[in-house]
């Protein structure tokens, strides 16, 4: 670390609340593609894309141009106060992309966790009812609604109370906590755990909604299991119960197609969006049955920044961008490359117990002594600061924050993928010698 990064911590240690997590050492002050270079000029490999949201690459030509063209013209309104074509032209596209039943309507949000509330708030005026299930592992925001339907304790400390009504189930995690079952032996006894939930818990009668992420994000990349699903779904129908998809860690190519839930046999009520929607700038939406969408009341939902024709141009930009380079064929193709050197990662390595997730959505988690009950935090956090050093930015998931995850540009090359992946073979080489 040079003079110019130490002086610049000092300055954030003096000015910025310590509570704000250095998830990587790194700095930066310029990117492109794949590549971020630091304040002192230093290139690195970004696996990170700050945080999923850069699906399509740092400052793809499109985006660039249509922000600096849009911020020429008009650069905010409000919508409630005078109606911008940019909003309804991405909320246009967006309902071209994630068509939710026969129609769709569409609110645009600042972030994720702001589309997470909204959600919330649609499905109570919907259902008339007030009770939310979120899973464990669940990771939805910082807001005060998302920080209550997130579930890692550390993330939440002292800033109760929290929303009331707000129920959890075990989301199905098997390498961690399978104990010897199979898998489908596992599953079946979530399954059950699942209907007693609605008997000892709370009736679903109560319940407005079931918010999930079908790979969780936050929570170390688990993948929810298709018959787990399945059953979730009829418990919902026959309770009146909306399904809402959080989808801003998972949409757009991650998992190799627009949104995760098309990987299983489900039409969500309600998905939530935001990171890769922007292509860096924030920005986030609510998509939902039109019906559903619909039941709110006037006056409830919306705000001064949502759908600034700024971010606006930048989301339509970034959108046709990924189309143009067909984002969800790139997100598989990644997927790939990136899954097999897992495997052989987890072949070497004793400390790479588990590879999982979707398309390039993946992560390694990383044990003890090869044990499942036994996270290896400290390998992790030591992993994030050796690849920076050697030029990579990785980022850590989990509720151990054990799990390594793969949040790169999908725009990004073969030659810099696997010469990220070969950083990481080496900090894991000199690490676990
Ligand atoms: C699945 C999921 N939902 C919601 C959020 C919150 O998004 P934001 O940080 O934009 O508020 C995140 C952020 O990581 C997320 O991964």
């Amino acid at each position: 670390m040079g003079d110019k990064i130490k002086k610049l911590y000092e300055k954030r240690e003096s000015l910025v609340p310590n509570a704000l997590g250095v998830f990587n050492p790194s700095t930066a002050s310029k990117a492109k593609g794949s590549i971020i270079w630091d304040v002192e000029g230093r290139e690195l490999i970004d696996f990170a894309g700050g945080i999923g949201v850069m699906n399509s690459g740092h400052n793809p030509e499109p985006v660039v141009k249509a922000i600096q063209k849009q911020a020429e013209n008009l650069i905010h309104t409000c919508f409630n106060v005078s109606m911008t074509e940019e909003y309804l032209d991405l909320a246009d596209k967006l309902v071209s992309l994630f068509p939710l039943g026969r129609e769709t309507k569409v609110m645009l949000t600042n972030s994720g966790a702001e589309s997470v509330e909204n959600a919330i708030k649609i499905a109570r005026m919907a259902t008339g009812k007030q009770g939310i299930i979120a899973f464990t592992g669940a990771f939805h925001g910082r807001t005060m609604m998302a920080m209550t339907l997130t579930s890692k304790t550390k993330y939440k400390t002292g800033c109760g109370p929290f929303a009331p009504e707000v129920y959890r189930l075990e989301y199905p995690y098997y390498f961690r906590y399978g104990n010897g079952l199979s898998e489908k032996e596992y599953i079946n006894q979530q399954i059950q755990k699942l209907k007693d939930f609605f008997l000892y818990q709370v009736s679903g009668d109560q319940i407005a909604a079931v918010i999930l992420e079908l790979v969780q994000g936050e929570g170390g990349f688990t993948v929810m299991p298709p018959k787990y699903l399945k059953a979730l779904q009829k418990l919902c129908k026959e309770n009146g119960i909306l399904i809402i998809v959080d989808e801003v860690q998972s949409g757009f190519g991650r998992t190799g197609k627009w949104a995760s839930y098309e990987h299983y046999d489900i039409t969500p009520d309600i998905v939530t969006l935001a990171k890769s929607m922007g292509g860096g700038m924030p920005i986030g939406a609510v998509i939902g049955k039109a019906e559903i969408m619909d039941a709110a009341y006037a006056g409830t939902i919306g705000g001064t920044y949502p759908g600034n024709p700024v971010c606006c141009a930048a989301s339509l930009a970034n959108i046709e961008y990924m189309e143009f380079v067909n984002i969800n064929a790139l997100g598989e193709y990644i997927g790939e490359i990136v899954q097999n050197r897992f495997e052989y990662f987890k072949e070497k390595f004793e400390a790479v117990t588990d590879v999982r997730g979707l398309g390039a959505m993946l992560a390694i988690e990383l044990s003890i002594q090869n044990d499942p009950a036994k996270p290896d935090t400290e390998l992790a956090a030591n992993l994030i600061k050796v690849c920076e050093q050697k030029g990579l930015i990785i980022i850590s998931a989990g509720t151990f924050g054990n799990c390594i995850r793969i949040l790169s540009p999908l725009t990004i090359s073969e030659k810099l993928l696997n010469k990220g992946l070969d950083i990481l073979e080496e900090a894991l080489t000199e690490l676990t010698k």
